[in-house]
């Protein structure tokens, strides 16, 4: 986990909608990124969710009264609205949104949105019918104007049965991540780069319900997508099927086989540089079938012809768009750096990031392959540089500090 949020204040205002539950999500996370959080609960909040709870979790005080004697003594309300770095809003009520829109200054939150000086924003949750009406959409409108923020509300299922559509909160994971972006002061020495990135595993079918896939999780690929993306780059993530979340601020586009991962990658170019995270199978089963294959009586196992997958990271090596700057990734269990080295010619690669995937490979408590941490060589033509054991994000912290470095000094 990185501490993308480290020092950062954030005052989270939470309104009375059924959504509040995600908020305790909400401040777990935020607080792993190193935020701390202090909370301010409506009092229509506090008949969802517990001061307890919220307080407990954000390990702070949690503001409910405008009128509290201790807290008012030196203006509270004006020192919450001040000591922040940001206000978040979740779940904003469309009765929180109307009052801001319009000025009111009726309890603590109101009363702290008004006098803030710092970014807001706000993750709207409520019935569709209230999102949807004109006032509401007035007011959302006005709020933009004045330079409120907004994340969400999405297209889902509503917490009353059988209800469905635009309202729902966004996941306390998508907060984190517009929070992220909206903290980020950090260089942008990728601005208007295209990276392609690929990430996870495929699945190379045997018949409708079957297929051979391997145990890449997308861990390490989802990361390097978002770091690279927090250096600035339009990321283009082409992902196999994980479950994990998309990385924040990266255009995603989900496949299954290698040679819908292939054809999505040759879509997307030209691009600057490509980065080939994916576990992608180097085979597949010669005839898919159209029907489930039954099992017989007398007949034994049937037998799996494989064929030969195309190789994407050789196809883009070799391409007439390739991108100025090719890393494949290549996973060994066996003579892990001369194997990459050999590959660095024959991909078209120029940097080959090498990690060994066996099993006693010691790297963590998993091995790399679905684990948290990896250890790798970076193999290119001007030698080899070993990088100590690290957590994935780390690893895709560095790989996205060299890429911007190698796209620095090759010629356009
Ligand atoms: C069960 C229940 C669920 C509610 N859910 C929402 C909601 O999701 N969004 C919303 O805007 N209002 C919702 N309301 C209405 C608000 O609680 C109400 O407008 C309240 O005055 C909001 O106060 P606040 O904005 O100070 O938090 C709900 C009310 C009830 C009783």
């Amino acid at each position: 986990m990185t501490a993308s949020l480290s020092g950062k204040r954030i005052l989270l205002i939470i309104g009375g909608g059924i959504a509040a539950y995600k908020c305790l999500d909400l401040i777990r996370r935020l607080r792993e990124r190193g935020a701390s959080v202090r909370p301010v609960m409506t009092a229509a909040a506090r008949e969802f969710v517990t001061p307890l709870s919220v307080g407990a979790l954000a390990a702070d005080h949690v503001f409910t009264d405008l009128f509290d004697r201790q807290a008012e003594q030196d203006v509270g309300h004006i020192r919450l609205a001040r000591e922040a770095d940001l206000i978040v809003v979740a779940p904003a009520t469309a009765d929180l949104m109307a009052k801001l829109a319009n000025g009111l200054a009726n309890d603590l939150a109101s009363t702290i949105l008004l006098a803030a000086g710092c970014p807001v924003l706000f993750a709207p949750a409520m019935n569709p019918a209230m999102w949807a009406h004109p006032a509401t959409r007035r007011n959302r409108a006005a709020l933009s104007q004045d330079g409120i923020r907004f994340i969400g509300p999405n297209n889902g299922e509503m917490a009353e049965s059988g209800e469905a559509g635009e309202g729902r909160m966004a996941e306390p994971m998508e907060i984190v991540a517009a929070i992220e972006t909206l903290l980020d002061s950090a260089p942008k020495p990728l601005a208007g780069k295209r990276v392609v990135v690929t990430s996870g595993p495929t699945h190379e079918p045997i018949d409708p319900v079957r297929y051979i896939a391997n145990r890449s999780s997308g861990r390490q690929g989802h990361a390097i997508a978002a770091a690279l993306a927090r250096l600035g780059a339009d990321v283009r993530l082409v992902s196999g099927p994980v479950s994990i979340p998309d990385p924040a601020g990266v255009t995603v586009t989900r496949i299954e086989s290698a040679r819908e991962m292939r054809e999505a990658v040759e879509a997307l170019l030209p691009a600057d540089a490509g980065i080939f995270v994916a576990a992608v199978a180097d085979w597949r089963p010669a005839n898919e079938t159209a029907d489930k294959i039954k099992k017989q009586k007398g007949t034994g196992a049937p037998a799996l012809a494989l064929v030969e997958n195309p190789d994407i990271l050789a196809g883009v090596g070799h391409h007439e768009k390739r991108p100025r700057l090719v890393v494949g990734f290549a996973a060994e269990t066996r003579n892990v750096i001369d194997n990459a080295r050999k590959k660095l010619d024959k991909k078209g690669a120029d940097i080959i990031v090498a990690n060994d995937v066996s099993h006693d490979s010691g790297v963590g408590d998993r091995g790399v392959m679905g684990g948290a941490r990896n250890r790798v060589v970076i193999v290119s033509r001007d030698g080899e540089e070993a990088w100590p054991e690290l957590e994935k994000e780390e690893v895709a912290e560095r790989l996205a500090r060299l890429v911007s470095e190698k796209l620095a000094r090759q010629p356009k």
